[in-house]
């Protein structure tokens, strides 16, 4: 249990151990998967940074990987808005596409990716999430690859922030204001 001066108080979910065994488990599904497929990762910034440096690495040389920026969040709520706040650099066309997202959670982020992603004629696209916020939801959208599933808390760390603090955290954790 971390607390700091501002009353923010962070309990553990799951450890730095766990998340390098489910990591490298998706990390083989999505191997099999893609055998002899070339791919392109599409990973989403900022808070996708740490799990995609470590998906990539176990996946091996043969995955390409670009990024995008998006944001809806402010504090602790999605605005249900997202920005583009800068784009992937190269033609998507005829391309499989993995996008890498840290949390599903409305939904509403990786429906906006996919439509964008889809004007390019791409020849598939999956996605593959750290986390996985069910009840979150508000807009359906379908998920191939999820490392967990969460209930409706917000979590930080393994790259997630709240208003920039506690990407470094090696662990994920539920952050409660007190
Ligand atoms: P939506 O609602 O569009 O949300 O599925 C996706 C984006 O919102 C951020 N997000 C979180 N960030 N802890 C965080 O640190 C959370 O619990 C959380 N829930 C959503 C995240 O950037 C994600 O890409
Ligand atoms: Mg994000």
């Amino acid at each position: 249990m971390l607390k700091n001066k501002d009353n923010h108080i962070i309990e553990p979910l799951f450890s730095r151990d766990l998340i390098e065994k489910r990591v490298s488990e998706v990390a083989k599904q999505i191997a099999a998967d893609f055998k002899g497929k070339k791919v392109l990762i599409i990973a989403v910034l900022n808070g996708s940074f740490i799990f995609c440096a470590d998906l990539i690495r176990k996946l091996g040389g043969s995955f390409e990987v670009d990024f995008i920026s998006l944001s809806s969040y402010s504090n602790m709520t999605s605005d249900g808005k997202v920005k583009l706040l800068s784009n992937f650099n190269q033609d998507l066309k005829d391309k499989n596409i993995l996008i890498v997202e840290d949390i599903a959670d409305t939904g509403n982020t990786l429906k906006f990716l996919c439509n964008l992603i889809e004007e390019s004629n791409v020849k598939s696209i999956s996605r593959c999430v750290l986390l996985d916020k069910r009840a979150a939801r508000k807009t359906e959208v379908k998920i191939e690859y999820s490392c967990f599933n969460i209930e409706d808390n917000f979590v930080v760390g393994y790259g997630l922030d709240f208003n920039g603090l506690y990407r470094g955290l090696p662990y994920i954790g539920v952050l409660k204001i007190k």
